[in-house]
């Protein structure tokens, strides 16, 4: 049994279990997190084996505001400081140079520490009473979807984790947007919410994003996000083809159109989940569409092709890592 906790009295008994060492979900404005005290080692510890994670994949160490940045960073270039100030809280997390209070526990070994102050106002209440890093990956066992309810986290954690702090529907639904600031010119490691515009716009310079995610960031495997249904991404024409509509698929759609024709075909509409035709409707919506169609143990899963833009970057990152 997963405990459901809400209100101001699930924060202060997520802290209470906090303090002493447990580890607990707790809802952030990108996906859900499963937190512990980032400077206990052995708390740490039981987030690799809620997940099932490998022990070489670093964590986010989540902070209560930019004024924690040195203790947990040894050298915090001006970008950091500019991004911090204009981003955070937000979804945004810097990879930096690690201090000696960031624990090789924690960065899978790196000398580098990934860290972000989290928007989601029940997270920051936590954060500001614990007054320490809160290390915390997606709360999801390794290589399934990232949760964004606190149902979906019951679903793929019950037995592993004792608790979980409900704070509704997340408002981005897709990871944070991960800048290596270790770099001269800083790099976009994992696309997310904020687009590479959006950051050189900040910062008045260049931001690199590779159109192939980098190694450095040891959770880009290529198959992450997977859902157990196999899923394929269609262009808009293909969608209402026979053979596509006579496979007993699902589908993820966003033009209304095909929604549409779809209906026309005899699909039925539970089978057909409809997202938002712009990236950031699409993105909060997407992983909970994907669970919920992996549900039904359908044969095959199609998602309409989204465009391909920086705005659509994140969604098509994680698309990728869904495919079979
Ligand atoms: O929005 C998010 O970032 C969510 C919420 C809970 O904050 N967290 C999240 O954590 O997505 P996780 O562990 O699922 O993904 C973090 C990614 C992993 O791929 C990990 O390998 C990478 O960040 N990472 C963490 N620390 C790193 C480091 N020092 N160097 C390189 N990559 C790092
Ligand atoms: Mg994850």
């Amino acid at each position: 049994m997963v405990l459901v906790l809400r209100g101001k009295e699930g924060v202060a008994r997520a802290v209470q279990l906090l303090r002493q060492g447990e580890c607990v979900a707790l809802p952030t404005e990108t996906v859900y997190g499963l937190a512990a005290d980032a400077s206990d080692d052995e708390a740490v510890a039981k987030i690799f084996s809620a997940k099932g994670r490998p022990k070489n994949h670093p964590l986010i160490v989540h902070i209560p505001s930019a004024e924690h940045l040195d203790h947990w960073a040894a050298e915090v270039p001006p970008a950091a400081r500019t991004l911090a100030a204009n981003c955070w809280p937000g979804p945004l997390t810097m990879l930096l140079r690690k201090s000696k209070h960031a624990s090789l526990v924690v960065t899978g070994g790196l000398e580098t520490v990934a860290l972000r102050v989290p928007s989601h106002p029940l997270f920051l209440e936590v954060l500001a009473s614990v007054n320490t890093g809160l290390a915390a990956p997606s709360a999801n066992r390794y290589k399934h979807l990232s949760p964004t309810s606190a149902e979906q986290v019951v679903g793929g954690l019950a037995g592993r984790i004792s608790a979980v702090l409900d704070g509704g529907p997340c408002e981005f639904g897709l990871e944070s947007t991960i800048v290596d600031l270790t770099r001269d010119v800083p790099r976009i490691v994992r696309a997310g919410p904020l687009s590479r515009q959006l950051l050189e716009g900040i910062l008045g310079g260049p931001v690199e994003m590779p159109a192939e995610h980098d190694a450095i960031v040891p959770g880009n495997v290529s198959a992450h996000y997977q859902p157990r249904t196999p899923l394929r991404v269609l262009a808009l024409d293909r969608l209402t083809r026979a053979d596509v509509v006579n496979a007993e698929p699902g589908f993820i759609v966003y033009s209304k159109q095909v929604a549409a024709q779809l209906a026309v075909l005899g699909v039925a509409d539970r089978v057909v989940y409809q997202l938002p035709e712009n990236a950031a409707g699409y993105g909060k919506q997407l992983y909970a569409g994907l669970f919920a169609l992996d549900q039904l143990g359908l044969g095959v899963l199609f998602v309409e092709e989204p465009p391909v833009d920086d705005d659509w970057a994140a969604v098509n990152d994680r698309l990728k890592r869904a495919l079979d």
